[in-house]
């Protein structure tokens, strides 16, 4: 018998406030045509003041629950990815358990950018394989409103705030491919590029929390590069084809690296989740908020193959494979 990780639930949480390319342009010298054709985003959604990254962490995860029907008190494991805590220390995550009503099990962060989810979900998968959870919440929460430049055109434009949560289960299965769960992770790092995307402060440098900086060509030309060699391990880690794929549910950063994975893997538009027209790159968040929403409108159904792909500061990147 195989340990697997199961999805349970999803959620999702988005704050109120919609800001469109249009009153974006009404501050600064862009267009929505020049957003929209670049990167395929339309709007964002921005955290009200006093509405922090674990509000948002909770409201997702809360609704992950009771997708799921299990009591917050059986989660034992919770594994939030964000670059955007609440504070420095104590980890976001130890909030989102405090506010959810859990008293016991492990909870914290992983900071891997946008890769945070690939990253957190890999983390809790092995948990789980190696029997130190039975019940985990992988959540990817942020407010990139609050570390970006708002009079760089460049990169404000580009960025969201949100959050998303999947509940995993361990299950014992026979550990075929037709087995529902996590089938496989793949996660990589290359701290070399540390200047083409990072944020220009922090508590041991400047004391303060900065603004992202962003090469975005550079970006642009790595992710393509990184990404299908993300992509080709999973799909050759479980032998299997582009084809085999049911459901595409890539990092949301460009509307354009996504159509060049989808392309790669020969996936038509109907296979690929697409969210970034409304949410922008929520970072961390992107793929658990569209894994939600496919899940919530039907979308995802039991026994398909779902490929999620993402690549962010760091450079860090990955995929990870499961079945529905
Ligand atoms: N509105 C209007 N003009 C703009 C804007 C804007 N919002 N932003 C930049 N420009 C201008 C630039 O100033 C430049 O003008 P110039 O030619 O007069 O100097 C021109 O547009 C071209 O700028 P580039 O940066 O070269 O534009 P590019 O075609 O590369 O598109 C973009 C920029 C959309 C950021 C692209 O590089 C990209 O998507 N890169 C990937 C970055 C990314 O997705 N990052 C997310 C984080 S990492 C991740 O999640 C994978």
């Amino acid at each position: 018998m195989t340990r697997r990780s199961v999805v349970l639930g999803c959620g999702a949480y988005l704050p109120d406030r919609i800001v469109t390319n249009a009153e974006l342009a009404t501050r600064l010298d862009t267009s929505d045509d020049w957003i929209a054709q670049r990167t395929g985003i339309r709007q964002r959604h921005i955290a009200a003041d006093g509405e922090f990254t674990s509000h948002l962490a909770t409201k997702a995860a809360a609704k992950a629950l009771e997708a799921a029907g299990v009591p917050a008190s059986s989660v034992d494991l919770i594994v939030l990815a964000t670059a955007t805590p609440d504070e420095t220390f104590p980890a976001t995550a130890a909030r989102v358990q405090a506010e959810l009503g859990i008293a016991g099990g492990i909870a914290f962060d992983v900071q891997a950018v946008c890769t945070g989810f690939v990253y957190a979900l890999a983390v809790a998968d092995n948990f789980i394989k190696a029997g130190q959870s039975e019940r985990a919440l992988v959540i990817g929460a942020e407010t990139f409103s609050r570390i970006l430049d708002w009079s760089d055109r460049g990169t404000c434009v580009l960025f969201g705030d949100g959050a998303g949560a999947v509940l995993l289960e361990a299950q014992e299965g026979k550990g075929a491919p037709d087995d529902r769960g996590v089938l496989s992770t793949h996660l990589y790092s290359d701290g070399r590029h540390h200047d083409a995307l990072y944020v220009d402060g922090g508590p041991s440098t400047t004391g303060k929390a900065g603004y992202l900086r962003m090469q975005g060509r550079e970006v642009f030309r790595h992710a393509v590069v990184r990404l299908a060699e993300a992509v080709d391990a999973a799909l050759a880690a479980n032998d299997l084809k582009g084809s085999d794929v049911d459901w595409l549910v890539p990092h949301q950063a460009n509307r354009r690296i996504i159509d060049a994975m989808a392309q790669r893997l020969g996936l038509p538009d109907e296979k690929v989740v697409v969210t970034i027209d409304r949410h922008a790159n929520t970072s961390a968040a992107s793929i658990p908020l569209a894994l939600a929403e496919a899940s919530r409108d039907g979308r995802l159904k039991t026994g398909q193959l779902v490929l999620m792909e993402a690549m962010g500061g760091g450079f860090t990147w990955g995929s990870a494979l499961l079945r529905w």
